[in-house]
């Protein structure tokens, strides 16, 4: 007789947890960051130059990021081990209760198990909890990107009909409103 899980029900969630890193977590940032960047390049609009800078950045300038009053980044553990990654950042310069999300990734391990979900919801869960209004990212317009678009809209972002070039990549833009 299968069992439950082997006809596909009950499948094993993976057990994670999604924290806001603190300035002693900067070598997990780093080391996710690194990581993402390594393995999916196609995800993140980076030329030769902006790669270098990221690869290279110093200590300091990791931990300056977790030091940012405006920045939140927000780190999917399993056990100990950061799997994932989502930077968010306040823009009260564009406008007040504007925030920007940046540099999701979740290791490929976990990957289609709701992690990502999870990442984005309590990311989306404290911007609003500091008083975000709307929420902007970015995102590749390649194939590969699926993963990501559907992810967004599920949690309600909506596709700009504007399309961008950066470091010759078409991007456009994905926004959502935080309602009350
Ligand atoms: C995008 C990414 C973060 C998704 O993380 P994930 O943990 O696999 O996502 P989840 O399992 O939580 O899936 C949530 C939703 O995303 C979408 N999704 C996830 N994987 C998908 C896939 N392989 N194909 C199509 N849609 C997918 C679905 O809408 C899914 O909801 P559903 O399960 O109800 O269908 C992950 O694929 C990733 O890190 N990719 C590489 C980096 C990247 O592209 N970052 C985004 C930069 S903008």
């Amino acid at each position: 007789m299968p069992s439950e899980s082997l006809q596909g029900k009950n499948i094993e969630q993976p057990k994670v947890a999604i924290e806001i890193a603190k300035l002693e977590d900067w070598e997990d940032y780093k080391k996710i960051r690194l990581e993402a960047i390594e393995k999916n390049p196609e995800a993140f609009a980076l030329d030769p130059e902006n790669l270098r800078q990221e690869i290279y950045k110093r200590d300091r300038q990791w931990k300056e990021t977790l030091k940012d009053p405006n920045v939140m980044v927000f780190l999917l553990r399993e056990g100990k081990d950061a799997k994932g990654l989502a930077i968010t950042k306040h823009k009260p310069d564009i406008e007040e209760g504007f925030w920007r999300i940046y540099h999701v990734y979740v290791s490929a391990s976990l990957r289609g198990k709701g992690a990502g979900e999870k990442l984005m919801t309590e990311a989306l869960e404290k911007i609003k909890e500091r008083g975000g209004k709307k929420v902007w990212l970015n995102i590749m317009g390649n194939p590969e990107q699926s993963p990501a678009r559907n992810l967004y809209q599920k949690l309600g972002f909506i596709k700009s009909k504007e399309v961008y070039e950066k470091s010759g990549k078409k991007l456009y833009f994905m926004q959502k409103e935080l309602k009350e």
